[in-house]
């Protein structure tokens, strides 16, 4: 008898570990699955990396460096012209983020600039 409560425990044990393990993947999955771009995130590091470099330094071009310059130049609509219509920026010459990174920005102006 005892020995069936003890099994019967470490079964129930066993168990509870395997559940604690599913949603601890699953909510990595979610994370993955999360459609929204954060400037935070996802943007900064792109604008650190290939923007940067001129938009942050240089006094006499805009200003791009912080989220809120750079969601001005989102809603204004100079940020896609540049990138997707005239796609002139990064300046030729310079290193030019990824196509998933700009897929990235697009991505980001049209769900709204996400902080
Ligand atoms: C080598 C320097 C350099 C780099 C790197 C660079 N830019 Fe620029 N950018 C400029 C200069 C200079 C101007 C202003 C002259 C012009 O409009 O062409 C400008 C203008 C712009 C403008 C228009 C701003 C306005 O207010 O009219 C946007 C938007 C822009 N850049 C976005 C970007 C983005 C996004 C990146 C990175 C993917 C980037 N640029 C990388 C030099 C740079």
């Amino acid at each position: 008898m005892k020995y069936i409560v003890l099994i019967t425990c470490m079964l129930m044990a066993a168990s509870a570990c395997r559940q604690t393990e599913t949603s601890v993947a699953s909510a990595v999955q979610q994370k993955n699955n999360d459609a929204t771009v954060g400037y935070k995130e996802e943007i900064e590091p792109i604008m650190e990396s290939y923007c940067n470099t001129c938009h942050a330094k240089v006094t006499y071009i805009s200003n791009l460096s912080t989220y809120q310059t750079l969601k001005a130049a989102a809603d204004s609509g100079v940020l896609y012209e540049r990138l997707f219509i005239k796609s002139d920026m990064p300046p030729a010459g310079n290193p030019r983020p990824a196509e998933k990174d700009f897929q990235m920005i697009k991505d980001w102006i049209k769900t709204g600039c996400t902080p």
